[in-house]
């Protein structure tokens, strides 16, 4: 029999998945698992999911991955990561009152409107760190307000993805910096709900759960949970952190100058930041860290490897992702001189435009099934790359090297095309599962097997293999030029629906 080990269990609660991962002291994956989720779009603009889906999904997550070790395991407590800024409505008996609207639904551009002229696009920046933006959570509160009100007087707490599991699993109200930074109402600067946002919103404060750092205890594995996952109950929960601040642990990505690159539903770059200076409204988001005293930088894309989805899904193609992008890497890079706007849920960064629709410009009879997907591969690296040049402008000081993680990293076409075109090496990482990994690691430091995040880190992070960028980049270059110009050419065409 093998000898005890002591590990972690960080539980992630995507858009498409929840996933599980059982990590160790020395930082092996024991097991883990993924249980696939449904989403309901409803239309051009609304996006939800059933909170009670997630815990189920959990619990048999849970269980598979405990089921799945070889290994005696001293279970040190559980990290939790989720999607950020979707929203949990719960009523006074802490029961879901309508399906959570996620953080790529668009639904609430009025409200956007209105909490931006309420309160001033400057002092929300100096304030919560970023303006109103339809995904973060703020909009979606004064949206219930104005479209369902008989379920916003039912309103008692509003809890974040892995909250609510949280909540389920502790019977706690409880979040952490690095999520509560995603909803708009959260002091980024001092580390506290904003008393002056939630006044000039109307929000009464007692919705909100209470704040703890990412790394301390939150509650207890409770009787009741402890049946319906078969773990101990007593375990610790540790606050963890949004999947992408979680994402950044796991890739190591937690210095200034780091740029982690996350390629799931959404995409994303994100860079750590000591200090937060505004340059003017900056498009990106300024987002707290899941340590004290650092935060990053992020700009998101909506449908990344969801475009990807999309375009698989339509083509009825039924077999495995990497079948379907075999042949994209003998495409010529241009995809013959077809390019995709990856906007199918409109687009954030850089454009924060709702009514922004995908294209593809330049199809002729040529192309063939292969060209549309490398297009649309292009497209998407093009679209992150958008992100890259706000940082430069800037003047950030940024490293030659992204970490990748999500689906993508393990991918080779991703990784070529993307260190193309963003003029950088990318890296693969040992945990480019990201999230769950992160969270379980969160734990560990929380458990005290680690002293901080940069102690594991330094432990347990390696890159395993790095892509270098070759002779493409400079036609990349023109082609990106290219790709800019588009979306001011059809901007106004985009708003006249
Ligand atoms: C970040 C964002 C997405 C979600 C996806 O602002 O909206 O990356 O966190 O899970």
């Amino acid at each position: 029999m093998k000898p005890i080990i002591s590990a972690t269990l960080g539980i992630d609660i995507g858009t498409t998945s929840v996933k599980s991962v059982l990590l160790s002291e020395d930082g092996v994956i024991l097991a883990e698992s993924e249980i696939l989720l449904d989403i309901n779009r409803i239309d051009d603009f609304s996006v939800e999911q059933n909170p009670d889906d997630w815990w189920n999904a959990t619990c048999e997550c849970v269980r598979k991955t405990m089921d799945l070790t070889d290994r005696r395991v001293n279970l040190l407590g559980i990290g939790l990561s989720g999607q950020m800024h979707s929203s949990v409505f719960l009523n006074e008996k802490n029961q879901v009152i309508r399906p959570a609207i996620l953080w790529n639904d668009i639904r609430t551009r009025a409200e956007c409107d209105f909490i931006n002229r309420q309160i001033g696009v400057d002092n929300l920046i100096k304030t919560v760190g970023n303006f109103a933006i339809e995904g973060f959570t703020a909009p979606k509160i004064l949206w219930l307000k104005n479209q369902e009100f008989d379920n916003f007087k039912k309103l008692s707490k509003i809890l974040l993805p892995k909250d609510f599991i949280r909540f389920k699993i502790t019977d706690e109200f409880v979040t952490e910096p690095s999520d509560a930074a995603g909803t708009l109402l959260f002091n980024v600067f001092e580390n506290k709900w904003s008393e002056d946002i939630l006044g000039k919103l109307d929000i009464d404060h007692s919705i909100l759960p209470s704040v703890f750092g990412s790394c301390d205890i939150t509650g207890f594995v409770s009787k009741k949970s402890s049946k319906e996952l078969g773990l101990q109950e007593g375990l610790p929960v540790f606050g963890g952190g949004g999947d992408n601040a979680s994402g950044a642990v796991a890739s190591g990505v937690i210095l200034p100058g780091q740029i982690q690159v996350s390629i799931g539903t959404s995409g994303t770059l994100l860079t750590p930041i000591n200090d937060l200076i505004f340059h003017g409204t900056s498009k990106l988001h300024h987002f707290s860290h899941v340590s004290k005293n650092l935060w990053y930088l992020m700009g998101v894309i909506l449908s990344a490897g969801e475009s990807i989805r999309w375009l698989k899904e339509i083509l009825s193609f039924s077999g495995k992702y990497d079948d379907f992008l075999r042949s994209t890497s003998e495409i010529p890079v241009g995809s013959k001189d077809l390019y995709f706007l990856p906007y199918l849920s409109g687009e954030r960064t850089p454009h924060n435009d709702s009514n922004a629709r995908g294209c593809f410009i330049g199809l002729s009879s040529q192309h063939s099934r292969d060209d549309l997907i490398r297009a649309v591969i292009e497209g998407v690296c093009y679209a992150i790359r958008d992100s890259l040049e706000l940082l430069k402008k800037d003047k950030y000081t940024l490293d030659n090297q992204i970490r990748l993680i999500g689906g993508a990293s393990n991918t080779y076409v991703w990784k070529k095309i993307l260190s193309n075109v963003m003029g950088k090496s990318v890296n693969s990482m040992n945990f480019n599962g990201g999230p769950a990994i992160g969270a379980a690691m969160i734990g560990l430091v929380g458990a005290g097997t680690f002293n901080s995040i940069t102690d594991i880190i330094s432990h347990q992070v390696n890159i395993i293999d790095t892509m270098h960028p070759d002779h493409s980049v400079d036609d990349y270059q023109e082609r990106y030029e290219k790709f800019r110009e588009l979306y001011p050419i059809l901007r106004d065409w985009f708003s006249l629906k």
